[in-house]
């Protein structure tokens, strides 16, 4: 069967961002700037550079700034060009999406990141779709989903971004069960969500970034609660191996849990690091700052 191109990204945003209360209490976690640009336009700009141009949020209650971003600022525009500040409307015009490009659905309730995805169920119709949770920030070459979806482009079927974890840390993951594995691309025979590190059937992690095809969305529309009384999007994945391919991908560059304090900080620190209008700046700071001449 032909592979149908890759077009469509969800964008789920529904959680409460519990771990990030009081920041979170009014704001949406996915709002949090890394360095000057909030997370979700950095997922925006990953599935642009990937070939997608259609986007579906699945917000929830206290999630309208989300909207607002990728939406025009004629005011602010107008003080811009006033102003003579080019480069700042640049950066403006560069955020938008094209006229009814940008979707978005409420889940209402956060029943799970499963749950958040049937949500999309209209948007998606019968078509592949990139996922990309927009808490977990990749710093690559070559911008993540554009990997997935070049495996995708030769496999069809579901694509995932696998990375190792610490075998105690199993628990907090959804853990792949392998089969054949080319050092690169990895064969998946089975899903765990969050497994003791004694059941775990490997330490390969799936993180924020999928490629799937319409067949999980059946599975999805049975609502079966899972880990943590959620719906779990990995269960509703592991029930289509065997009925469409299914692969990981150890994904060349690094990411970052931006959704856990201390990974929130080291994407601030590596981003910024990598801006060189910053970058000298925080090197010397974080020279001075770990060499203890400004603590205490
Ligand atoms: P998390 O597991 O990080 O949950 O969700 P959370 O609510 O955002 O944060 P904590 O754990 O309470 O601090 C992973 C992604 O799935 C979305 C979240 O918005 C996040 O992008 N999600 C999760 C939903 O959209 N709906 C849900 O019901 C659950």
């Amino acid at each position: 069967m032909a592979i149908k191109p890759l077009r469509k990204a969800v964008l789920p945003v529904a959680g409460l961002g519990t771990r990030f209360i009081p920041a979170t209490k009014a704001m949406a976690k996915e709002m949090l700037p890394v360095v000057d640009k909030p997370l979700i336009q950095y997922a925006v700009e990953e599935a642009r550079a990937a070939g997608i141009e259609q986007f579906c949020m699945i917000t929830g209650r206290g999630k309208t700034a989300l909207v607002e971003h990728f939406d025009v600022a004629y005011e602010l525009e107008q003080v811009l060009r006033e102003r003579g500040k080019t480069r700042e409307l640049e950066m403006l015009s560069a955020i938008s999406v094209a006229p009814g490009n940008m979707n978005t659905v409420r889940q209402q309730t956060p029943l799970g990141l499963g749950h958040a995805i049937w949500c999309a169920r209209a948007f998606i119709g019968e078509d592949p779709f990139a996922i990309l949770l927009p808490d977990d920030l990749v710093l690559a070459e070559t911008p993540c989903t554009r990997q997935l979806a070049e495996v995708y482009a030769e496999t069809g079927g579901s694509v995932v971004a696998v990375t190792e974890v610490p075998r105690e840390q199993t628990s907090r993951y959804g853990i792949l069960k392998v089969g054949h594995d080319d050092g690169r691309r990895v064969e998946v025979t089975g899903l765990v969500e969050k497994p003791r590190p004694e059941d775990a059937p490997s330490n390969l992690s799936i993180i924020g970034r999928y490629v799937l095809t319409a067949d999980v969305m059946k599975y999805l529309a049975k609502h079966e609660r899972g880990a943590g009384n959620e719906v779990q999007l990995t269960d509703a994945m592991a029930k289509t191996i065997g009925e469409v391919p299914f692969h990981g991908l150890r994904f060349e560059g690094r990411r970052f849990d931006c959704g856990d304090k201390v990974g929130f900080l080291e994407a601030q620190i590596a981003f910024a690091l990598k801006r060189p209008d910053l970058a000298p700046a925080v090197r010397q700071f974080l020279k001075q700052y770990t060499e203890g001449s400004e603590t205490a």
